[in-house]
C-alpha cells in the first residue's frame, strides 16, 4: 500500500530495478536485489530530480546509454553505502604495528619504499587511522619514502577525505592525544570540526577508482585494507578480486578484509590466513587470474 504523499512520487518497479542492477552491476559490481528495492527508489528518486526525469523507466534509458556515462557515475554514487569511522575493527591496527611495521622499517633502512593502499577508502577514516597508528609507533616515518594510497569509486567521498575536515561528532573513536597531535580545530558547514594536519596530509593520495577497472599502481604494496567494501559485491565478483589484491602486495604483504568477509580459498591463491580476516601473501600464485574470470564469466566493464 503506498502512503498518499508517495502516490505522487515516481515509483520503481522489480522490472525497472532489475534492469538498474545490470548496469550498477556491470558498472561496479554492485548487486541490487529486489528486497532493496525500496531503498533504490528512495535513494534514486534525487538522481530523477536533478536530471529532470519524471519515471525510473527515462533515467534506466539514460544511464543505460553512452550518452549517461556521466549520469551512471552519479548513480552508483547514490548508490553507494559510505558509512566508515575512525579506528574501526582496532585489531587490524595491532597486526599492522606487530607485522607489517617492523618488515617495512627494515627495506626503508635499505633505502625501499614503504605503501599501504586502502581500497574503498570512504571518506577517508580509514587511511587517517592507519596514518595516525604509524606515525605514533614511529615517528621517523615521516621524513620517509612512506605513502598510503586511498581509493574510492565514489568521487563525492574522495572530495570530501581531500578535504581532510570532520565534524567533531565523527571524531570521538579517535585518542586525544591523537587529535591534538595531528589534527587542528576547523569549522565545516558553521559546525565546530577538525582538520588533519598537512603533516598527514602529505602523506595520503587520495583517488577515484573503481575497483572492477583496470588499477593504475605499478608498485606493490605491504598492506591493502580493503575492508567492509566486497560484502556490497557477489561471490563471482570477490572472487575475481583476491587473485588482484594477491598480485598488488609484496611477498609477505597482508590483506585486511571487514568482519564479514572472508577470501575463499586462499591457499590456492597462495594467501596463508593470519587471523579471520587477516592474510598474508606466502607465495605466488597457483590460479591464473583471467582463466578465472574466464571460468566465471565476469563481464565487468572497464571503464
Ligand atoms: C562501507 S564503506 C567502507 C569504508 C572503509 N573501508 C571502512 O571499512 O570503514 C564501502 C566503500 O566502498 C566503496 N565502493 C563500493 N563499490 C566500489 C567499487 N566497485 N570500487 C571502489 N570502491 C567501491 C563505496 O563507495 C564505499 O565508500
Amino acid at each position: 500500500m503506498i502512503a498518499p504523499d508517495e502516490a505522487s512520487e515516481p515509483q520503481l518497479s522489480l522490472l525497472t530495478l532489475n534492469a538498474l542492477h545490470q548496469v550498477s552491476y556491470r558498472e561496479a559490481g554492485l548487486i541490487l536485489l529486489p528486497e532493496k528495492v525500496r531503498m533504490v527508489q528512495s535513494r534514486l528518486r534525487f538522481r530523477l530530480r536533478e536530471t529532470g526525469l519524471d519515471t525510473f523507466e527515462a533515467y534506466l534509458a539514460l544511464v543505460g546509454s553512452d550518452a549517461g556515462a556521466k549520469e551512471r557515475r552519479m548513480m552508483i554514487s547514490a548508490l553507494t553505502t559510505n558509512v566508515s569511522h575512525f579506528f574501526r575493527e582496532p585489531h587490524h591496527f595491532d597486526i599492522l604495528t606487530d607485522e607489517v611495521l617492523p618488515r617495512a622499517q627494515s627495506r626503508l633502512k635499505s633505502g625501499g619504499r614503504f605503501r599501504i593502499w586502502s581500497a574503498g577508502c570512504s571518506n577517508g577514516q580509514e587511511a587517517f587511522s592507519i596514518l595516525m597508528h604509524l606515525l605514533d609507533k614511529d615517528p621517523g616515518l615521516q621524513d620517509k619514502d612512506f605513502r598510503i594510497l586511498a581509493t574510492d569509486i565514489d568521487p563525492k567521498v574522495i572530495a570530501f577525505a581531500r578535504s581532510a575536515t570532520y565534524p567533531d561528532r565523527m571524531i570521538d573513536n579517535i585518542p586525544e592525544d591523537l587529535r591534538k597531535r595531528f589534527m587542528q580545530p576547523s569549522r565545516l558547514n558553521e559546525q565546530p570540526a577538525h582538520q588533519m594536519t598537512d603533516k598527514l596530509r602529505n602523506l595520503v593520495r587520495f583517488k577515484e577508482l573503481n575497483l572492477m577497472s583496470p588499477w593504475p599502481m605499478r608498485q606493490a604494496f605491504d598492506a591493502v585494507f580493503c575492508r567492509n567494501v566486497v560484502i556490497y559485491f557477489d561471490a563471482p565478483t570477490q572472487n575475481a578480486l583476491w587473485p588482484r589484491f594477491h598480485d598488488a602486495l609484496l611477498p609477505d604483504g597482508m590483506l585486511f578484509l571487514g568482519h564479514s568477509e572472508r577470501v575463499t580459498n586462499p591457499e590456492q591463491l597462495g594467501f596463508s590466513v593470519t587471523g579471520p580476516t587477516t592474510y598474508t601473501k606466502i607465495r605466488a600464485r597457483k590460479i591464473n587470474t583471467s582463466n578465472l574470470q574466464a571460468a566465471q564469466g565476469i563481464a565487468h566493464g572497464t571503464s
